[in-house]
């Protein structure tokens, strides 16, 4: 692996430039930006600025920067860094673009850094290392890697981009035998407040790597390249299943097993439980069972999931074998809308009580809101079992702070989308309101762990003091370290900030 030495960006013109336009005021920066960078700076109602526009959430695509900067080269971001910097121009960094909030990798009038130039994907020569530009999207890297028989632990949505969904965590249908994508990155390079590009592995700035591993970017700098472990991945199975919501307690009881005994013993399992709800009150229970290496035969299923097999209610069942790029744009969910969601994590162990509880204070906010055809909203329920916990500890843990012993988890979010911005804040209070309705449920009954997953936080969960205080200060003082002066927590607007 080739790790790039500490590179000292700031070439004269770069300097000169930012020095005279230090002058200016502030506003200017998207000019100074335009000189450095010339033809990658649009302005609203230019088609290259309608082209960066494109999020996946109404509130983002609504949020309007001054200009854009589209940097094509790592020394480009230094030197975007350099200036914003000197300007003390506010800013933030988009990359795939789906944060849901206003503001998430948007502005409103300063400077929004697309990434999405820098995007190149290269394959090492020995085939274990999966080099990705921060622009990327999944499905650009699984339609390269597929055919090649490589996979990495990626997005399970083909447009999700692969910065932010690595630098929170990053949940994938291979979690079970690597753990989240976080763990499995060899490297970073990233440009840091000052402008200098450094990288970040377990035997360089060991500090800054753990710190990357879901601690979130906007504290420590631009990542302009992550270097992936990459492993050999065939086709893998899929199987669909769709329940009355009537059968919840069944399922969940399914799925908890699953979490803590199946999957455990068979890493190659993955998994995902929605209840989903309907204006006419029917709600289902969608069970989405994946596995890494197809059965054989072909049309039977692993012996993991054979315990959901023996229902007899099922309303759809499908199964079905294909390449990882497939999964990818099946299970994508539409650009468009508006949207909010948050998130809670319980002990696997909770009680048929816990979960009647939580079901009624769904129920209660789908009465007010789905009923009366506000909004949509569904429970998403994940599996973080003991396996993945383990996977997590290697090249000197990350950020987030599971230990095996804490046993194994179960992630509930609550993904709400509605159209019409005067529910706004409606919808948005009925969110918070039912993410904390169900903390106090879970911490009634001795069943709430205190960590939130940044990729599903709500705007206001207090996402890295969840990480717990040992590691909430550890990430603070490599913050400090990394930018003394503090400049990237006083530009970088967005959510998630130490
Ligand atoms: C439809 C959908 C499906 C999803 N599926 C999954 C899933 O399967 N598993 C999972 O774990 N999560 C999933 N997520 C959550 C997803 O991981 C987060 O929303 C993630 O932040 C998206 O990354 P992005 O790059 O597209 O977002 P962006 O909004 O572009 O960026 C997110 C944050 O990262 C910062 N950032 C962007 N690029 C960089 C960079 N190069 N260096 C430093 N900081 C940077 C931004 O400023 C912003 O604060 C999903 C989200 C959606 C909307
Ligand atoms: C862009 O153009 C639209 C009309 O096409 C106009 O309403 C809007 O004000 C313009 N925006 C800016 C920022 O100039
Ligand atoms: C990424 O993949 C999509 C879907 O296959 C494709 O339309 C798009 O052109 C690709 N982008 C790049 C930069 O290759
Ligand atoms: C869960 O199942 C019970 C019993 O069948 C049912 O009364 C309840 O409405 C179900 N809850 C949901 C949210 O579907
Ligand atoms: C629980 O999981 C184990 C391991 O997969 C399995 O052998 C057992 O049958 C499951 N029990 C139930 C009730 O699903
Ligand atoms: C789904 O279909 C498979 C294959 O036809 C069958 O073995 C299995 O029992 C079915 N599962 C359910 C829950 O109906
Ligand atoms: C649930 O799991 C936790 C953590 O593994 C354990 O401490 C607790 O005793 C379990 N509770 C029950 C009721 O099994």
């Amino acid at each position: 692996m080739k790790s790039p030495k500490l590179v000292l960006i700031g070439s004269l013109g770069v300097l000169a430039s930012a020095a005279k336009s230090s002058l200016s005021p502030r506003g200017n920066a998207c000019a100074a930006l335009a000189a450095s960078l010339p033809g990658d700076v649009s302005y609203p109602n230019t088609t290259a600025y309608i082209q960066s526009s494109y999020y996946w959430s109404d509130q983002q695509r609504e949020t309007h920067p001054q200009c854009f900067v589209t940097p094509r080269t790592t020394s480009a971001v230094s030197s975007v860094i350099q200036i914003l910097t000197r300007h003390n121009a506010p800013f933030t960094v988009k990359s795939g673009g789906h944060s849901p909030f206003a503001g998430g990798s948007s502005i409103a009038n300063g400077v929004t850094i697309d990434l999405v130039h820098l995007n190149t994907i290269e394959v090492s020569a020995d085939c274990k290392t999966v080099s990705l530009g921060p622009g990327n999207r999944w499905i650009n890297v699984t339609e390269i890697l597929d055919p090649l028989g490589l996979a990495v632990v990626g997005g399970r949505d083909m447009n999700v981009g692969v910065s932010g969904f690595i630098l929170g965590g990053g949940i994938s249908f291979f979690s079970g035998m690597k753990g989240w994508a976080c763990d499995n990155v060899r490297g970073f390079e990233i440009v840091l407040a000052s402008g200098n590009v450094v990288y970040a592995s377990p035997t360089e700035n060991a500090d800054l790597y753990w710190a990357l591993r879901g601690g979130g970017g906007l504290n420590f700098g631009i990542v302009t390249r992550f270097d992936l472990a990459a492993f050999e991945q065939g086709t893998m199975w899929v199987n669909s299943l769709t329940f009355p919501g009537t059968e919840n307690a069944t399922i969940i009881s399914l799925f908890q097993n699953l979490t803590i005994q199946g999957m455990p013993q068979d890493p190659a399992a993955h998994a995902l439980l929605t209840f989903s709800s309907s204006p006419s009150g029917e709600n289902r229970a969608i069970v989405n069972l994946f596995h890494a290496t197809v059965p054989s035969p072909q049309n039977s299923v692993p012996a993991v999931f054979e315990p959901f097999q023996t229902l007899p209610s099922a309303l759809a069942n499908t199964s079905s074998v294909g390449d990882v790029s497939k999964y990818l744009k099946h299970y994508a969910t539409p650009y468009g809308g508006r949207w909010t969601w948050g998130n809670v994590i319980l002990a696997a162990n909770f009680s048929q009580t816990v979960l009647d509880e939580i079901l009624a204070h769904w129920e209660e906010r789908n009465a007010a809101l789905i009923n009366s055809g506000v909004a949509d909203t569904s429970v998403l329920v994940q599996a973080i079992p003991v396996n993945v916990i383990e996977e997590m500890q290697k090249n000197g843990g990350n950020a987030l702070g599971f230990k095996p012993s804490g046993g194994p988890l179960v992630l509930v979010s609550f993904p709400t989308s509605w159209t019409d911005p005067r529910n706004d804040k409606l919808v948005e209070d009925s969110t918070r309101k039912l993410i904390a309705d169900v903390e106090t449920t879970a911490k009634k009954y001795g069943v709430l762990n205190p960590f939130v997953y940044l990729n599903y936080a709500d705007s206001n969960q207090p996402v890295q003091r969840s990480y717990g205080d040992e590691n909430y200060d550890r990430l603070k003082q490599i913050a400090r370290k990394y930018d003394p002066q503090s400049k990237l927590a006083q530009l970088w607007t967005g959510y998630f900030k130490l």
